[in-house]
């Protein structure tokens, strides 16, 4: 080979050993092959000078030089391209083998779940859910349910007032008009919801509380019914050895009126911590819808009478639960709350 393409090709394999990247090497491409100035194309012109004895063999070496030039140029392209892809998706590199964040999965609150309860259990027994406002009318929350200005029930149960004569209901009684005003007997309804009186807060009270009302108007209806009826609600509610009992009490509303109370669910009536030795607890009022109470409504008492109760949510959840501050239940506290998942 002739000196001046040995030399030439030597200064290649120099140069090609220090190329590192693809800039680098498009440099070097241009510094050999380049048209106007490439070293390799220099040569290439000069063929033509060469004595013709030595242009054949000067020729095809030029030519080798330039096939190896480019070849070799060309190896180490596709060489510096896959290491700069392997570089790019090492960085880029996602592990899809670390744990997502888990999304928090929330539950229904345990006044909703409780209330839900008793009214799968009513409408199985043939009741409709009724609903009504918690701004109230003094007619609707006193007067319509026989407490008239000036009736101890009405200090008894501390009212929020609004106006002179608008209050946050203190029963969920209320509903018990309000559905009888739009609709004749025979009636079967129960009526969930929140009540507020102004109660000191403390472990068994708190300003707003939920309670269920329940009324039942027909024909013939007597005090055996109500019994039957909240009998039933608690064995389906406590389980099948509950038991009721109902000890006479005093309501404008109704006459004769109760109170009636369930077996403890936990020590079946021997006495514990939860129904504090008594062995029952308390479940709400009840009693026969007084008949001036259906009079007002339009409704004859000679011909329909009716029972109703009502009964506090809080305090069935809070035994069912477990729970021994009822204040806990309005605070809002996912670490409280979360425990009543399902
Ligand atoms: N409204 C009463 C209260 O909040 C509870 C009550 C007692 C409701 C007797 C009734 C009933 O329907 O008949 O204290």
């Amino acid at each position: 080979m002739p000196e001046q393409v040995e030399t030439l090709k030597k200064q290649f394999q120099t140069d090609l050993a220090g190329v590192k990247d693809l800039a680098a090497l498009s440099a070097l491409r241009d510094k050999y092959m380049g048209r106007k100035s490439g070293l390799v194309h220099a040569l290439i012109k000069q063929i033509g000078r060469v004595p013709p004895e030595e242009r054949r063999a000067f020729g095809q070496a030029v030519n080798e030089l330039k096939t190896y030039v480019e070849s070799s140029l060309e190896r180490l392209r596709a060489e510096l391209e896959a290491h700069a892809q392997a570089e790019q998706l090492e960085r880029e590199r996602v592990d899809i083998t670390l744990p997502g964040l888990r999304p928090r999965f929330g539950h229904l609150h345990p006044i909703t779940r409780m209330r839900q309860r008793i009214e799968d259990i009513f409408v199985a027994m043939g009741y409709t859910v009724e609903d009504g406002p918690e701004v109230e009318t003094s007619f609707y929350n006193f007067d319509a349910l026989n407490i008239p200005p000036g009736h101890p029930a009405r200090e008894a149960q501390d009212t929020l007032y609004l106006s002179s004569d608008i209050a946050l209901r203190t029963q969920t009684s209320t509903v018990q008009i309000r559905t009888m005003e739009r609709r004749r007997p025979p009636l079967r309804i129960i009526a969930p919801g929140k009540v507020f009186r102004r109660d000191t807060p403390d472990p068994t009270h708190n300003p707003m509380f939920y309670q269920v009302e329940g009324l039942t108007v027909d024909r013939n209806i007597h005090m055996g019914h109500l019994k039957g009826t909240l009998q039933e609600f608690v064995r389906r509610m406590f389980g099948p050895d509950a038991k009721t009992r109902f000890r006479p009490s005093y309501f404008p509303f109704v006459e004769p009126g109760a109170e009636v109370d369930y077996s403890c669910f936990l020590c079946r009536g021997q006495g514990c911590r939860v129904c504090k030795g008594a062995g029952w607890i308390e479940l709400g009022g009840c009693g026969m819808v007084h008949p001036k109470v259906l009079r007002g409504v339009g409704i004859d008492p000679e011909e329909f009478t009716g029972f109703a109760f009502g009964l506090g949510i809080d305090r069935m959840a809070a035994l069912i639960y477990g729970i021994d501050d009822i204040r806990l239940l309005y605070e809002n506290d996912t670490r409280f709350l979360e425990q009543f998942g399902l």
